[in-house]
């Protein structure tokens, strides 16, 4: 016997079996389940409080909704297609349980207010949790880039040595990436954390709900003002799918130079044996995998937002079935941003750095040439001029296979005869990284001064 459909009044005859499967939603929007439950819990509650339904009839689905509640995390719950989606499921089992209490509790409500509150409470976990993710992965960052305050690497543009940097230096621009997406889901989440709940279908409710009531107990900062935007927008999913693929998009830079520093060809890195797979036919392979999933994966991220900004183009107001397509992207969003995160914050500190094959890898490609330029500068030289200058030198060190701080002060007073044998103080890495001493510089101690303020940062979230 087909199961009785909630909605089934208007219809004669059975669904057909295609369209069941079709539209049915259960398989993956059970996931709001507790969610939905929070939501018909307050709005039982507020129906009671506002004389809407009885104290009795509210008391018997606050009971029948904690049933459900441990059927549910025990697993005992029997969820069916054929009552479409989380929250019919809820509501059939919730009258199966009181009886007829239960057929009060979609009062002066629609599954539509009632989607867009189960979504907004999940995403609001979700950022929490993606918040709290991050701020670990941040703190195993800034603890590693403390203790390479002094290490010397080629700093690179174009994957060129540029100039010389230190290690901590470049860690710490990566905890400034994560620093921003920190800050855009706190954003994000003040526009998530409204309640849309009480509007009903689309055009508000004739019973004297109080919103602000329902929206209180749900920890809502406040209610929507318009009942056809609230049912309907889904860009608060958006934003957050937004967020999320930048934030994997950072994951996946940082992945990509770490794949690149544990390359034997540069050698800087060693990731740790516990975070790294062997290969099937190559014996002496040690692969940075979980590097290559993070940076694989950042694509996952972009494509749910792309989905769901397609999804909400062209919709008319106001709520549309279309939006029941929006929970896969989001779900997804949060949970591949969750295990990069996590599996991130707990390789981080195992990683280790060849501090020799830095320094060595800097030492070549004339890092320094710009502080030459610069040392010219203080010379009286115009800087252009000094760049010229620099350039012949790099080009006659090259012609004999040297680097410019092996050049002798004769060779390089053959390029320009301002230069003094304080030259070669100059042209050390060590020098050319200490004097960049200033907010922002890689210095050694700017470093562990941004070091201080970001640890600092951190335990004041
Ligand atoms: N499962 C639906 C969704 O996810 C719930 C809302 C359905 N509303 C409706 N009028 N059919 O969007």
């Amino acid at each position: 016997m087909a199961t009785e459909k909630l909605w089934g009044g208007r219809f004669s005859g059975d669904t057909d079996a295609t369209v069941e499967a079709f539209t049915a939603s259960e398989h993956f929007d059970r996931r709001l389940a507790q969610y939905d439950i929070a939501g018909s819990r307050a709005h039982a509650l507020m129906l009671q409080s506002c004389g809407i339904i009885s104290e009795a009839d509210g008391l018997a689905i606050i009971d029948g909704l904690d049933t459900i509640t441990q059927e549910i995390s025990a697993g005992r719950f029997q969820w069916s297609a054929a009552l479409e989606d989380v929250h019919m499921n809820i509501e059939a089992r919730l009258t199966e349980l009181v009886g007829e209490p239960g057929k009060k509790l979609h009062t002066a409500r629609s599954r539509n207010d009632q989607v867009a509150t189960d979504l907004r409470l999940f995403t609001r976990d979700a950022i929490d949790q993606l918040q709290a993710d991050l701020t670990a992965l941040q703190r195993a960052l800034v603890e590693l880039a403390e203790g390479e305050a002094e290490s010397i690497m080629p700093g690179m543009t174009h994957m060129q040595t540029a100039q010389p940097v230190t290690c901590g230096h470049h860690l710490l621009a990566w905890n400034a990436m994560l620093d921003r997406d920190w800050q855009r889901l706190a954003d994000c989440r003040r526009r998530v954390n409204i309640s849309p709940l009480g509007v009903a279908a689309l055009a508000g409710t004739g019973f004297p709900v109080d919103r602000n009531m329902t929206a209180a107990a749900l920890g809502f900062d406040g209610v929507s003002g318009n009942s056809l935007d609230a049912v309907s927008d889904r860009d608060f999913a958006i934003e957050f799918c937004a967020a999320v693929a930048l934030l994997m998009v950072h994951l996946s830079r940082m992945a990509e130079e770490l794949v690149l520093w544990a390359s034997q060809h540069l050698g800087f890195v060693d990731l740790g044996d516990a975070f790294c797979t062997g290969s099937s036919i190559m014996p002496q392979k040690k692969n940075p995998d979980v590097a290559e999933l993070v940076r694989g994966r950042s694509g996952r991220a972009v494509g749910n937002l792309a989905s769901l900004l397609v999804l909400m183009k062209g919709q008319p107001l106001a709520y549309n079935r279309d939006n029941q397509e929006d929970k896969q992207p989001l779900f997804d969003s949060f949970d591949n941003a969750h295990a990069c995160l996590v599996v991130l914050a707990a390789m981080v500190p195992n990683m280790t750095f060849d501090r020799q094959r830095m320094r060595e890898a800097a030492g070549r490609g004339h890092a320094t040439a710009t502080d030459l330029a610069d040392y010219l500068v203080r010379r009286g030289l115009a800087f252009r001029d000094a760049h010229e200058a620099v350039g012949k030198a790099v080009q006659f060190a090259e012609s004999v296979q040297r680097e410019l701080d092996a050049l002798s002060l004769d060779e390089l007073r053959g390029v320009c005869e301002l230069i003094d044998k304080d030259v070669f103080e100059v042209l050390t890495l060590e020098g050319a990284v200490h004097s960049r001493n200033h907010v922002g510089g890689t210095s050694p101690d700017q470093v562990r001064q941004a070091v201080a303020e970001a640890r600092q940062a951190l335990a004041d979230r």
